[in-house]
């Protein structure tokens, strides 16, 4: 049955379709024929050893490197009515020379919400990562943990449909890393579709309902997070998690 159905409701970006995606550079192949769906309201953490090209996958569905062959699949446009639906969020932040209050409301601006909602909504996204006392100082100076906050301070004021995340805590301290697990986690809870390369392996546990193992630019493997943990299916899985370098 249609009737009823708000034809102005802008589609979901989901699923997102990834088939047979190579990407090489040179004779070299960094990702070699990966597929995979993305559906709305998944969890999902990239595992794998340094190099197996988690960064390159994630910038391939973000939209930042294009396929040598196969291809990616938006359900819908990545653009409609203005406003950002997806967003990726780096190892490193990249702010600009603005006020932490300044950051936020110029991603706004970028996502095309109106000039008199932007501040209300970016003092509240300040809140939600506890930097409210610092939207006046500038973000370059900023600790490492307090970018990073910016940065999600960014995502949830633009709500993302989907949320790529490149080690999001890798130079974080336990106390910092565990705030930013709390705004990934509140992110997904409003209806954010995450999907996050980690090293750490208690996070990929805490954020992570499915995890993918690749492997030299290979899909080894796509298992949900408790079972992976106790029993992966591939053996360079296995290997991996006992701390060992895959062969
Ligand atoms: N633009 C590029 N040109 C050439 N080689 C690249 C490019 N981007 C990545 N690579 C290579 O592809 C491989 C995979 O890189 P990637 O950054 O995706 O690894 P990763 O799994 O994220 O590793 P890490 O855990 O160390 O972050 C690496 O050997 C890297 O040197
Ligand atoms: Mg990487």
């Amino acid at each position: 049955m249609t009737a009823g159905v708000d034809m102005r409701a802008p589609l979901s970006l989901l699923p997102l379709r990834l088939d047979q995606v190579v990407f090489e550079v040179g004779t070299r192949r960094i990702i070699d024929g990966v597929s995979l769906r993305l559906d709305p309201g998944a969890r999902i953490v990239i595992l794998g050893p340094n190099g197996a090209g988690k960064s390159v996958l994630l910038r391939l569905c973000h939209g930042l490197l294009a396929p040598t062959a196969g291809t990616i699949a938006w359900n819908a446009a990545e653009v409609a009515g203005g406003a950002r639906r997806q967003a990726m969020v780096f190892q490193r932040p990249v702010l600009l020379r603005r006020s932490a209050l300044g950051n936020v409301a110029y991603a706004l601006k970028l996502a095309g919400v109106p000039r008199e909602q932007r501040r209300e909504r970016a003092v509240e996204a300040l809140r939600k990562v506890g930097l409210e006392g610092q939207g006046r100082h500038s973000a370059r100076v900023l600790s490492g943990g307090e970018q990073q906050r910016l940065a999600l301070a960014r995502v949830w004021a633009l709500r993302p449909e989907v949320l790529f995340l490149d080690e999001p805590t890798a130079s974080l301290d336990p106390g910092a890393t565990h705030e930013i697990e709390n705004v990934i986690s509140a992110l997904h809870a409003a209806g954010t579709t995450t999907v996050m390369v980690t090293h750490n392996l208690g996070q990929a546990r805490r954020l992570g309902d499915d995890i993918l193992f690749l492997h030299q630019g290979r899909l080894l493997e796509r298992t949900p997070a408790d079972r992976f943990f106790k029993h992966p299916s591939s053996s360079e899985a296995a290997t991996f998690l006992e701390g060992e370098l895959p062969w």
